[in-house]
């Protein structure tokens, strides 16, 4: 890929991964997705914003035969898809300085072992001048690590975000054309990334709002031109109510959870809830991430086995907590054959939700009436919990 002209005298660099399928060995990228970079030559400097994921540095470097001196190497977050071609571009241009957040100064000192006279830290809210083009950066704490920050470029009202309002998606598309597309790639690596720091996220919100931002350029996905379409789906992610919403993660190995489990999706749906149930066998868990996005209610289920949870139930579990969602109430189902050993394994593993935990309901061997009567009751729970919060 060459360098694409974005504007005048800023360019986006990097590379679209189409064949990438999973991110930090832990998220499902069914869409690929891209790592861009960002050149801007101003009248007295130029700054390159990120570089690329180290697996693509040929490509990269040879991208950066545009320029003839790199003043200024600007690094937004230290995580390697974006910091891991530093090092190289630092052999093209050793004049360069690595333009970093103190924290993110002392992280890739250590991720990529880096001299510290290569950087100049800033603090939030400096500016640094390329001549006739200003650089602000903004400190973003947690968009995805605790180093991040954003450049907003000054004259030309570009805010340059890194990971933040970023979209997994391998696409030619320089700016956003599938509007729907890129929202659901983008909801997808809000719900896998960003969820677990909402408060911080919500709260770099705010403080991104204060400017005038005719762009966003992040450093995965396309770039938006209407940037009022991910600012306006971030504030329903972040800050929102959650919505009339039972999330069922489950997983079922004779069937008799399973039975539990389409026997509550079918009492919650003749209540008007809406449902997502995922068969955790063979889900993508980004979309159970995604649907945990705006669900007021998580059920999980699962059969007792070799003294716990079924493992499939452990890792959603594990997930659903991990991803800190909205969710206000919780609860556990499953069937056993003669101990029962995975509703108390599994409620004590989502107790860092802080949701309320609703009365389980476990079934020795196949659900009989008195079964299918405890679930209509959880449904029943389920309906006046949500109509407390004002959304059923
Ligand atoms: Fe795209 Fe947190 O790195």
């Amino acid at each position: 890929m060459n360098p694409i002209k974005v504007k005048e005298n800023i360019y986006r660099l990097g590379s679209i991964d189409w064949d990438r399928r999973m991110f930090d060995a832990l998220i499902p990228l069914p869409d690929g997705t891209s790592y861009n970079a960002y050149i801007i030559k101003g009248s007295e400097k130029t700054a390159l914003i990120d570089t690329d994921e180290p697996s693509m540095k040929e490509e990269f470097l040879k991208q950066l035969d545009m320029v003839d001196k790199l003043d200024y190497l600007v690094s937004l977050h230290a995580e390697q898809d974006h910091s891991g071609c530093i090092p190289f571009v630092l052999e093209k241009f050793p004049e360069a300085k690595v333009v970093v957040s103190p924290k993110c100064k002392d992280m890739e000192m250590g991720l990529l072992h880096l001299p510290e006279d290569v950087f100049i830290t800033v603090q939030d809210g400096e500016t640094l001048s390329l001549g006739d083009k200003t650089l602000r950066f903004v400190y973003t704490p947690w968009v995805h690590w605790p180093e991040t920050m954003t450049a907003y470029l000054e004259e030309d009202k570009i805010l340059f975000s890194c990971d933040f309002f970023g979209s997994h998606l391998a696409t030619s598309d320089l700016f956003v054309k599938d509007k729907i597309k890129v929202y659901e790639a983008a909801k997808r690596y809000y719900a896998e990334i960003m969820m677990p720091f909402r408060k911080m996220i919500s709260k770099n919100l705010q403080k991104v709002l204060e400017l005038d931002i005719d762009m966003i350029a992040p450093s995965h996905g396309p770039i938006y031109r209407e940037p009022e379409l991910i600012i306006e789906a971030h504030k329903e992610w972040v800050d929102a109510p959650p919505k009339n919403l039972v999330v069922l993660p489950y997983i079922s190995m004779h069937d008799s959870t399973r039975l539990m489990v389409e026997h509550l999706t079918g009492a919650l749906i003749d209540r008007g809830v809406e449902v997502q149930q995922f068969n955790l066998e063979a889900t993508d868990l980004g979309k159970l991430a995604i649907a945990l996005v705006d669900a007021t209610t998580v059920v999980l289920a699962s059969p007792t086995v070799l003294g716990g949870p079924h493992p499939a139930a452990v890792y959603a579990a594990y997930l659903t907590n991990a991803l800190r969602p909205k969710v206000k109430f919780i609860s556990v189902m499953g069937s056993y054959g003669w101990t029962e050993r995975s509703v108390p394994v599994l409620s004590e593993m989502v107790k860092g939700m802080k949701a309320e935990i609703l009365k389980p309901v476990v079934q020795k061997g196949a659900p009989v009436e008195e079964t299918f009567r405890n679930i209509d009751r959880l449904a029943d729970d389920i309906v006046a919990k949500h109509r407390e919060e004002g959304i059923a």
